[in-house]
């Protein structure tokens, strides 16, 4: 069975920067807080109009396929991982197809948040493992944005996301030993509602989430006026629930993978963890023993770019030399659902 290595990488932030002190202007917070809490000194925006979450992943994808030596049409199936897509349906995949000009290849969105693209690069490992695809395109993108509540009742989640985009091209390698490893996916639903967008949404209540709204409320629609007016159409989370649930399944996926494969933490040569909080990147890195030049974190200049940071953290790592071919690379991914995830890449 052949391994998926990755042939090509890419990563598209944004121009438009935006400070903590920025964010002063529109809810009241600091840049102390922002920095000691999550380590985050700023993120970029897209521009409102002009730019998509599908505009940015395609712009990170022509460079992945323009480093993996192809052309879009040589691309046999598209995986997009996204929380924020240009429309509630269709998802963000089929415009990338349009736009890149691609074959009628098979387009999919998946939609696991934080380690979408975890689970992106799984579902296409398993792909080119089978023999079905040989070149395929994976993206994570988020225009978080867009849907952010910036006033300050709003602050605990709109001072941590930034926009952006990370891609890359999976293809099988004939190389004995290379590749990615294995991968290793968990959900827990139990906290499904703590970290969660609830509207546009069909629930009508039914999980009984809304108990200051009455049902003629829920049942007027879709997203009603009420629902707006009380910020249900913006993200929730409850931050401290997540941290700590954040800071047990890191290591416990990284842990599993490791074993799954008869390796030891001192055999990463790189860890790349979804970009959540400086503090738990470094409180991963710590109970694993690793040290500064085996951890990349970008955060601080990106926010919590979602679905975009693993991708994103990786092209930078590599662009700036710190992955070479035969290192260990290890992804670690966990977020809303909650869903966590974890791979091993030989590169
Ligand atoms: O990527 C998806 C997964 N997400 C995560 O992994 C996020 C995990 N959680 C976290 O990163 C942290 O919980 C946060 C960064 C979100 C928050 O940090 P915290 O240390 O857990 O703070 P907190 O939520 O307990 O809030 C402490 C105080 C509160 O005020 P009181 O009640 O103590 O008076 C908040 O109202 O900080 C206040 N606060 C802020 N103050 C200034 C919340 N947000 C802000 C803000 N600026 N932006």
């Amino acid at each position: 069975m052949p391994r998926s290595i990755v042939a090509g990488i890419g990563m598209y932030v944004p121009k438009n920067v935006y400070t903590n002190q920025d964010l002063t202007r529109y809810m009241e917070t600091s840049d102390e807080w922002i920095q000691e809490r999550t380590g985050i000194q700023a993120r970029h925006y897209a521009d409102r109009l002009g730019e998509t979450t599908a505009t940015m992943g395609i712009e990170a994808a022509k460079i992945a396929i323009e480093r993996a030596g192809i052309t879009p049409q040589e691309i046999d199936f598209i995986i997009f991982a996204t929380l924020s897509p240009d429309y509630y349906f269709p998802g963000c995949g089929v415009i990338v197809q349009r736009e890149m000009k691609m074959k009628e290849i098979g387009a999919l969105d998946i939609r696991n948040q934080c380690s979408g693209f975890l689970y992106a690069i799984s579902v296409a490992d398993q792909f080119i493992k089978s023999g079905m695809y040989k070149n395929i395109l994976v993206i994570g993108s988020e225009k978080h944005s867009f849907g952010l509540d910036f006033t300050t009742r709003g602050r605990n989640i709109s001072v941590i996301f930034g926009d952006g985009a990370g891609a890359v091209v999976l293809q099988p390698t004939a190389e004995e030993g290379r590749g990615i490893l294995s991968t290793h996916l968990h959900s827990d639903g139990e906290s499904a509602e703590i970290l969660a967008m609830y509207n546009p949404g069909t629930h009508g209540n039914r999980w009984g989430h809304f108990a200051d709204f009455n049902d003629a409320e829920i049942g007027e629609a879709f997203m009603s006026e009420a629902m707006i007016e009380k910020a249900q159409n913006f993200p929730n989370m409850n931050g401290p629930a997540v941290f700590k649930k954040a800071v047990v399944k890191f290591p416990e996926v990284i842990m599993e993978g490791l074993q799954a494969n008869g390796l030891q933490t001192s055999d990463i040569n790189m860890l790349i963890v979804h970009q959540a909080n400086l503090r738990i990147s470094q409180m991963i890195q710590k109970l694993l023993r690793l040290s500064d030049d085996k951890v990349y974190n970008n955060i601080q200049r990106y926010g919590n770019t979602t679905a975009a940071s693993v991708p994103i953290a990786l092209c930078e790592a590599w662009q700036e030399g710190k992955i070479k071919k035969g290192d260990l690379v290890c992804l670690a991914a966990f977020g809303s659902g909650f869903t966590w995830a974890s791979a091993l890449i030989r590169w």
